[in-house]
């Protein structure tokens, strides 16, 4: 009930703000319905969509993901990475193409990843960054939005596989992957040869069939050393217990990678490694690691 002029000018005031809110909630629901439809649209050009994820931070998820991104490349097939580390983006470094910027395309209203090696399409936040000191300090939506805005507005084009580096852990990134990208053919996890890593593993195996995405695999990181001057070959951080959790979890393992330090050294130079020192033990377990994921594509396929 109005009693006064006073009470009815205040109450036309917030009921101005009330519409003007609900217009902006509904002018957001719009956009993110669009995004979505453009996020369908564009993930339906990409045959693959593989994610790589552990629990546990520095075990190797960029190299692995960038070196998995080289070696399909190298058989011939068209491959995009997403590095979805927004705060610690570091796929461009380990490819090379750091320092390159996005162009857009106008007539498709597109931002265009950069091109690194082998064609490999990239998109990181590190392109977005001024310079080398500038952090990124956003809390979990902002992250997402970003992610969200790389898998709309790219232009990735037709793609056998885009593979997906994750930062660690299984919060907001992993989670906005998992639940926007309609079909994810697999997660790829990596572990280190230690006990610690493995208890990890089990959770983010756990995660992945929360989310009901296939576990593709598990990769054992720093497995062994081989001297890259005599060939022979040290247990330094253990070796087998990526195996050993894969069989326990029920879950394929695709190999083990030794410890080369060449493969530091490529990733700092941003040096191809798989392509640079193919004749590596590493570098033939990246390949190998290729054959067993085509493996498992082609028996998901026959599936469906
Ligand atoms: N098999 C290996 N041999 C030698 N060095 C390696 C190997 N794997 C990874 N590295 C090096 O270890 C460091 C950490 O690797 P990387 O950045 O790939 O880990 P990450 O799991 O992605 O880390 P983060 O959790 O911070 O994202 C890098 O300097 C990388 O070059
Ligand atoms: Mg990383």
């Amino acid at each position: 009930m109005l009693k006064s002029s006073r009470h009815y000018t205040y109450f036309c005031a917030a009921t101005e703000e009330k519409f003007w809110e609900v217009e902006q909630v509904e002018e957001r629901m719009k956009e993110m319905q669009e995004q979505k439809k453009r996020i369908k649209t564009r993930m339906a050009k990409i045959k693959h969509k593989l994610a790589i994820l552990s629990g546990k931070g520095g075990v190797g998820k960029s190299t692995v993901a960038a070196n998995l991104a080289l070696a399909l490349a190298r058989k011939g097939y068209k491959v995009g990475v997403l590095d979805a580390d927004i705060t610690g983006p570091s796929i461009p470094k380990i490819l090379g193409v750091r320092g390159k910027r996005l162009t857009t395309e106008s007539s498709l209203a597109s931002i265009l990843p950069a091109s690194g090696p082998l064609g490999i399409k990239v998109i990181s936040m590190d392109f977005l960054l001024p310079d080398d000191e500038t952090p990124v300090i956003w809390r979990g939506p902002m992250k997402s939005m970003a992610i969200i805005q790389f898998l709309a507005d790219v232009e990735w084009g037709d793609l056998d596989f885009l593979l997906i580096d994750l930062p660690p852990g299984s919060s907001d990134e992993p989670l906005t992957i998992m639940q926007t990208i309609p079909s994810i053919s697999g997660i790829v996890i990596v572990t280190a040869p230690s006990e610690v890593s493995q208890i990890v593993v089990k959770r983010a195996i756990g995660f992945t069939k929360e989310l009901r995405v296939p576990p593709l695999g598990i990769i054992e990181n720093y497995s062994g050393f081989v001297c890259p001057k005599c060939g022979a070959e040290f247990d330094i951080l253990g070796s087998g217990g990526g195996q050993k959790i894969a069989e326990q979890l029920g879950v394929p393992f695709l190999g083990k990678i030794p410890i080369d330090p060449r493969i530091c050294e490529d990733s700092d130079r941003g040096t191809p490694f798989v392509l640079e020192h193919a004749e590596t033990p590493a570098a033939k377990a990246f390949m190998r690691m290729v054959e067993k994921i085509e493996e498992f594509l082609k028996r998901q396929e026959a599936r469906t």
